[in-house]
């Protein structure tokens, strides 16, 4: 498909994953590849391995793949790399380009392959004719090989994961959905995936700030075109922590209905305060969507009722998640029911300061309320 000039998007669509490194995408995801055609021709990104073929018969249709000049490679992950194997062998021509950190990575995943590296850094750029692509390293958004690049004379940036969403529905532009799904599925993205790396996300932020954006090509989801300044805007708030004072997150798991109506009492109270509380029951939800209503809550509320002697393993599954993604500033309560020994609540109480947060008093039921 035609994205504008003589740039194409040759990725595919997986509409069946649904757990992605611990993250539900219950509509599934795309693996965004870009076709620049000029002088050079580049390529910009591949595919997760299985949908090497795809990418292979889309380049096709444009071109053949042994009049590659030139591959950027973004993003070592294998969503965006795992195609590299079969991809490199078609493409005699080409020269990859990338980070230092991306060279090393491509070398540690793909040992058979045999390729040659051009090293980028910081405003390099690289001249394909009537198009100058300047590179944009973005160390540890998410990763240490993570690069964006600006194509200038279209203002167009292929941002990689950032600004991504995973929308695996087949739409390729943002104007093929109602925008306020699609900040949605980018809230969702930011939160399970982005949020530790806030001040990196400023720093891109920041190297972007001087240059004109019409067009922002991620490597998952759709093309933004109308809304890239209020994505990028929505990116600062996130990046520098901003959270509604005024909301609440309550996540819990019951056994016989007492954490249950712990959870419906704490709820009651502070929407009684005139507070905004999303309630999760995590036999019901993914604990990636308590994530993504922690992105911009001050309050998460976490329940467990005991079990043999721990606290119930969906609730220890959340909090190992939630702190490998590093919300900050938080204010957190434990709670929960019991019938003798009652670890549970000391047991998320814990795991909440060691998230840094600030705690209100715990909350404990023994038997039924
Ligand atoms: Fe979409 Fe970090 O891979």
């Amino acid at each position: 498909m035609k994205i504008k000039g003589d740039i194409y998007s040759v990725g595919v669509v997986d509409k069946d994953v649904r757990i992605f490194h611990g993250y539900a995408t219950p509509i599934g995801t795309t693996y965004n590849s870009y076709l620049i055609i000029d002088e050079k021709i580049t390529l910009v990104d591949l595919v997760k391995a299985p949908f090497a073929e795809e990418l292979i018969a889309n380049i096709k249709k444009i071109v053949p793949l042994e009049k590659i000049d030139n591959i950027i490679c973004n993003h070592v992950e294998p969503d965006h790399s795992g195609a590299f194997p079969k991809i490199i062998p078609l493409c005699p021509n080409a020269k990859v380009y990338g980070t230092l950190a991306c060279e090393k990575e491509l070398h540690a995943y793909y040992p058979e392959t045999k390729f040659e590296f051009q090293l980028v850094k910081q405003g390099d750029n690289l001249n394909t004719g009537k198009y100058n692509l300047n590179f944009c390293p973005m160390p540890m958004v998410h990763w240490p090989d993570s690069m964006s690049t600006y194509l200038v004379e279209e203002k167009l940036l292929f941002s990689n994961d950032a600004f991504g969403q995973h929308i695996g529905t087949g739409q390729h532009l943002e104007e093929e959905i109602e925008l306020s799904i699609l900040l949605d599925q980018a809230a969702d993205y930011y939160a399970n995936i982005v949020l530790p790396f806030g001040g990196q996300v400023e720093r891109l932020l920041a190297q972007l700030a001087n240059r004109p954006i019409q067009l922002i090509c991620p490597s998952h989801g759709l093309i933004w075109s109308n809304s890239c300044g209020e994505i990028i805007a929505r990116y600062q708030k996130w990046a520098a922590g901003e959270v509604n004072q005024a909301k609440v997150v309550i996540v819990y798991d019951t056994m016989w209905h007492t954490t249950e109506k712990m959870a419906a009492l704490i709820a009651a109270e502070f929407r009684a305060k005139a507070m905004e509380v999303v309630s999760i029951n995590l036999q019901i939800e993914h604990y990636s969507y308590a994530m993504t209503q922690l992105l911009d809550a001050k309050y998460v509320f976490v329940g467990s009722p005991t079990l043999n002697n721990q606290m119930l393993p969906s609730i220890a599954a959340f909090l190992c998640y939630m702190r490998g993604l590093r919300p900050k500033d938080r204010i957190g309560m434990a709670f929960g029911s019991y019938g003798w020994s009652g670890e549970s609540i000391t047991l998320v109480q814990e795991q909440l300061k060691a998230a840094g947060m600030e705690l209100l008093e715990s909350r404990k039921a023994l038997w039924n309320i």
